[in-house]
């Protein structure tokens, strides 16, 4: 691993943009050996994408065309190469990426989602309709999952899960709040971890050094 990775953020088209703002605390404050040096979204209308420009970031939109996805995934191959990224973290982005980004950047690529894989996740699992699914199932816990990204919707190798109690009164906006602030420390946790070469993955196992 060198001394400082370098990480690109893909993030969503209406993402807040939160993780990705975690992650970029984390590196400055020292606790991730690295540094965001790379933020992509699909549209130009992504809040999260202000954020990072603010910040200083070098930014990039590359617009998704349901139609040909291979065209996004193809022109993010060649940034990701353009700016020698070590680290590819999904924040917000909600959409499949290709099998030639997947392929390329096999093992890292890393994506957050807002419960505990494997339930409640998968195609149409994302914002409000997880929390929402997760209240009606009568689950007691619920939480987070940071894993690495693979060719379908959150199916990859698990790096690190956290746990957070569902209540009696909880909406899901309540259960979203909960599970956000667990978020932040999973990423910057999982992203710190990749960037001290401490996980491996052994099938559909990692193991964290
Ligand atoms: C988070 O809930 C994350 O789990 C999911 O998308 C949301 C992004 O939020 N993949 P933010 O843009 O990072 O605030």
């Amino acid at each position: 691993m060198p001394e400082q990775i370098r990480i690109a953020a893909i993030v969503g088209s209406h993402g807040r943009g939160s993780n990705m703002q975690a992650v970029i605390d984390a590196c400055s404050s020292g606790a991730i050996a690295g540094r965001v040096e790379l933020v992509v979204a699909p549209s130009d209308k992504s809040p999260a994408l202000e954020r990072a420009v603010a910040q200083g970031i070098s930014s990039s939109v590359i617009l998704y065309d349901p139609d040909s996805p291979e065209s996004f995934d193809r022109q993010l191959v060649l940034l990701l190469e353009e700016h020698n990224i070590d680290l590819v973290i999904l924040a917000g982005f909600m959409r499949r990426l290709g099998q030639d980004v997947v392929r390329a950047y096999s093992g890292r690529i890393m994506n957050i989602h807002p419960a505990l894989i494997p339930s409640f996740c998968g195609r149409g699992m994302w914002g409000r309709n997880v929390h929402q699914a997760v209240i009606e199932s009568g689950v007691r816990f619920s939480g987070c999952t940071v894993h690495f990204v693979d060719e379908q919707y959150d199916t990859g190798p698990i790096i690190l899960q956290k746990i957070v109690p569902v209540e009696q009164d909880d909406t899901p906006e309540t259960v979203a709040a909960r599970v956000l602030e667990q978020e932040h420390k999973a990423y910057v946790e999982a992203v710190a971890l990749f960037a001290e070469g401490r996980l491996t993955i052994q099938g559909r196992r990692v193991r964290i050094a």
